[in-house]
């Protein structure tokens, strides 16, 4: 049976190599529209996590991994790649010490693919990367043995879209832009991501499909970016508020979309990608400013908030060098327990030691490392917010009783806006000009 009869029938068996944010939703997915689906990962602890019926990803239920039971495995032995006649992949794509591309990953997980080739396997590739991985990093890696793709095997380029934390879009909802390297790479991927997306656009080739999910996160850093910028121009101005401003501006129905200031982006996409394109831009000549730019006026912000937090307290009769803070929020974003290249962390290894004391409160994110040393999240509690000397909210995330927060805290700086009691002596926002008491 052609791997197209296959995936009609879904008798394809597919394979899911790297089972994180990216890899695990995407498997369940799989697994539900009815393919044995089988996830690879060198992490043994996600690997028996699955196996037990372990959610480890906020996002994920343990009723969707029991739903797919016996549908979807996982194992750390990459043989089971030698029965898949799909394989996607799904691996970390981060950035060296220097913000170089650390494409190793890719090329690690092409090794396995082409080690236990089956032929006629249709890969594809899901993490985000500059454009052209595709065909001249992992492509060669599948190709050493003399295969040829659209002869031997199928290779195709599917950006990944999933926005952990988000309850709107999920797997299912959110369309994919497919680009194989052959006209047949294209139509076999299609046809599969039909099968358990509700919209597959095919583009004409991986690199405009690298380069359309390139393009979505910079469109996101650079405009968070410039609404940053305007935070600080209208605190320098000192008497119009960014967030009245962006209100207003949103009240357009076309040609705007809002975004909004903060302590800085984090994750392992809009901090990352721009770079990736950046590095790759340099390769031509071309010196990408703007989106160098924008990287370089996110990455400003945790500074500008440790800033901010001891302005705050200056202005507000205490020493910084005597002032308990207490931290809402580690996670790099609202809803999410994911701590990678959190502002939030990265403003309290800056703030340590300009201040007597940091704790830090975190439903969603039990443990932390601040400077090398191990932060537990403490109880919010009336009294922890009272013995604050500032509280310091650097992730919005909905479960915080923000009343509650407010009523009992002393001071607070909200650089996520998330306390909506303007005209308070007692809150300061980014955006804003704190007012002497
Ligand atoms: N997290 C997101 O919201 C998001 C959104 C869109 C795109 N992406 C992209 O998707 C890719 C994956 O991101 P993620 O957030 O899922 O990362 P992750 O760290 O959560 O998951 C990656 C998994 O790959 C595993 N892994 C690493 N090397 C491996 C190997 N050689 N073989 C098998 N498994 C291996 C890791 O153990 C880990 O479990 C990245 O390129 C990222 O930029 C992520």
């Amino acid at each position: 049976m052609d791997l197209a009869n296959k995936i009609h029938d879904r008798k394809a068996k597919v394979g899911v190599i790297g089972i994180g944010y990216v890899g695990l939703p995407l498997s369940i997915e799989i697994a539900r529209a009815g393919f044995e689906t089988v996830g690879i990962d060198i992490d043994k602890a996600k690997v028996e996590a699955v196996r037990k019926g372990k959610s480890f990803i906020g996002d994920v239920k343990d009723a969707e991994l029991a739903e797919v039971r016996g549908k979807f495995t996982a194992t750390t032995n990459f043989k089971a790649l030698a029965t898949c006649d799909i394989v996607n992949i799904c691996v970390p794509t981060p950035f060296t010490p220097s913000k170089d591309p650390d494409v190793t990953y890719i090329e690690e997980a092409g090794r396995q693919v082409a080690k236990y080739f089956k032929p006629g396997q249709l890969v594809i590739l899901r993490s985000t990367t500059y454009p052209e991985t595709t065909e001249k990093v992992l492509q060669p890696v599948l190709e050493k043995n003399g295969r040829k793709v659209g002869r031997d095997y199928y290779l195709s380029f599917v950006p990944e879209r999933i926005d952990p934390g988000n309850h709107k879009f999920n797997t299912r909802t959110t369309p994919v832009v497919v680009g194989g390297v052959t006209k047949a790479c294209t139509d076999l991927t299609v046809d599969f991501y039909s099968r358990f997306v509700e919209r597959v656009i095919p583009v004409s080739s991986p690199r405009v499909a690298e380069m359309s999910k390139l393009l979505e996160n910079i469109f996101r850093s650079v405009n968070i970016a410039l609404v940053n910028e305007m935070a600080k121009m209208c605190e320098r101005m000192g008497n119009i508020d960014i967030w009245e401003v962006i209100n207003a501006a949103s009240s357009k129905p076309f040609g705007y979309m809002p975004f909004y200031p903060g302590p800085g982006i984090g994750g392992h996409c809009i901090l990352i990608d721009p770079y990736y394109l950046a590095w790759k831009a340099r390769e031509y000549d071309f010196h990408s400013d703007f989106i160098e730019l924008a990287a370089e006026t996110n990455e400003s912000m945790p500074f500008y908030v440790a800033d901010r937090i001891v302005e705050t307290l200056g202005t507000n009769g205490v020493a910084a060098s005597e002032a308990r803070l207490l931290i809402l929020g580690a996670a790099f974003k609202g809803n999410v327990e994911d701590t990678r290249h959190s502002p939030a962390i990265k403003v309290m290894e800056l703030t340590q030691d300009k201040v007597k004391s940091i704790v830090y409160h975190d439903p969603w994110v039990p443990e932390i490392h601040v400077n090398g040393g191990k932060f537990k999240s403490v109880p919010l509690t009336a009294k922890a917010l009272q013995t604050a000397d500032c509280v310091v909210v650097l992730t919005d995330h909905k479960c915080f009783d923000y009343d509650f927060i407010f009523e009992h805290s002393r001071l607070i700086l909200d650089a996520r806006n998330a306390i909506k009691r303007r005209g308070s002596r007692k809150l300061f926002t980014l955006g804003n000009r704190p007012a002497r008491r």
